[in-house]
């Protein structure tokens, strides 16, 4: 049994099977993983826009170290030294208002319907409207808010309160809008949901629109915020000002951390006893956040990820004239996504065989979250082994045949539908 087999058979045998994972990840530095069994990989995944300063950083690594052996944990009934620097530092760069903390991306939209509901509470206003195709988690409340119906089946009865509205059609979201209605949640770029960017007509006409009629306007920043697009937040690519933006996957560059950044205008809606996690912006969690804040500045990733983005995204259109079965290449800075006429499973596993990590999302689109400082050779790199990957599926489609997986793939196919 090879190390990555026994791995794979103990994970089996003892975790519940929510995902279906591939490899066995032993080992990460920058953009490169490396499997149990030695074998490395190019990860244009990045944990699914986590990793974004790439795996182990230095910086980051001696950041969590030094604070791991200061002081970890004291929970929120006392101040600590490095969450109030975060919200800062977060606020500054975004709203101007205040933070709240908290563990994962569920968490920080649970606390952005919470901070609706208690808002909209006096004038008996609850209902949020989110789009078709959004992912905003998997708690009870944020898989409601959930547009999309596979992650919906079979939890119901849900939680009252959430209307769907089509993404980029603002009349849609005109006319779910109720007295009851008090926000509107919206992802900049729908990554779960097939890397589709919103129009800037759409989130412009939105936040007209709830101007117009005094709902809050939420982003959901969880995958594109934090540098992924290029700008700090995805919000910052249309000129709008939100109310309030929820954080997490990238914020700790691995460690888990979830956040919201309210404006001034609701910066106090949440009182002592209202809302609160025990592990929320520990001193550990919030040293993290720092750290990587300050790797993407000093380190100029904004710049990068535009650059990069740009250079991934024309050597993928290159690529895509070649294969019929590509329709589009879209998405914004390194937020990219390989849109197919095919189911595109398969080819997330050819991918994997040419040691490229990306993912299949919404059933056609291979989704590639590369860390923001990516080099051009490595961009380059992935852009070649993409072409490979191409070629060997259409001889697969052209010429349907036996398997040629080599023996370390074999194990794939136990985990994955
Ligand atoms: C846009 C968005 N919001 C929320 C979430 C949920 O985050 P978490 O898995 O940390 O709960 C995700 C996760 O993929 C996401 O992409």
């Amino acid at each position: 049994m090879s190390k990555s087999e026994e791995i794979i058979s103990l994970h089996v045998k003892y975790v519940m099977p929510t995902y279906a994972p591939g490899l066995a990840l032993v080992k990460g530095r920058g953009a490169k993983v490396w499997d149990a069994d030695g074998n490395a990989y190019l990860d244009f995944l990045a944990g699914i826009a986590v990793t974004n300063v790439g795996h182990c950083h230095p910086r980051l690594v001696r950041a969590i170290k030094r604070q791991a052996g200061r002081l970890m944990h004291v929970s929120n009934l006392f101040y600590n030294e490095m969450q109030p620097r975060l919200a800062q530092a977060l606020s500054k760069r975004s709203l101007n208002g205040k933070c709240f903390f908290c563990n994962s991306g569920a968490e920080a939209n649970e606390a952005l319907i919470k901070l609706a509901r208690l808002w909209g509470h006096d004038e008996g206003r609850y209902e949020i409207i989110t789009m078709r195709n959004s992912f905003h988690g998997r708690t009870l409340a944020t898989l409601t808010a959930t547009g999309q119906a596979k992650v919906k089946k079979g939890f119901d009865p849900l939680p009252e309160g959430f209307a769907l509205a089509d993404y980029n059609d603002l009349e849609s979201v005109r006319s779910a809008v109720t007295d009851k209605t008090v926000a509107v949640l919206v992802e900049a770029v729908q990554g779960e949901g097939g890397v589709r960017p919103a129009r800037p007509d759409f989130i412009k006409g939105l936040a007209a629109l709830c101007k117009r009629k005094n709902l809050l306007l939420f982003f959901d920043e969880v995958q594109c915020g934090m540098g992924r697009t290029g700008n700090w937040f995805g919000f910052q690519r249309y000129d709008v000002e939100p109310d309030a933006i929820s954080l997490a996957k990238g914020l700790g560059g691995g460690f888990p951390i979830g956040a919201i950044v309210a404006s001034p205008k609701l910066a106090d809606v949440f009182q002592p006893g209202t809302h609160a996690t025990t592990f929320g912006g520990t001193p550990l969690a919030s040293a993290a956040g720092l750290a990587v804040l300050e790797i993407i500045e000093d380190e100029g990733l904004l710049k990068n990820a535009t650059k990069m983005g740009d250079v991934f995204m024309e050597g993928l259109k290159k690529v895509a004239a070649k294969y019929s079965f590509i329709r589009e290449v879209r998405g914004a800075g390194l937020m990219v996504g390989l849109v197919l006429n095919e189911p595109a499973k398969e080819l997330e596993t050819i991918l994997q065989k040419h040691a490229l990590i990306a993912l299949a999302t919404a059933d056609t689109v291979i989704r590639f979250l590369p860390p923001l400082n990516v080099t051009t050779a490595e961009v380059r790199r992935a852009v070649r082994m993409v072409d490979k990957a191409c070629a060997e599926w259409q001889t697969r489609l052209n010429n349907p045949g036996p398997d040629d997986q080599p023996a370390r793939f074999k194990h794939l196919k136990l985990n994955k539908d």
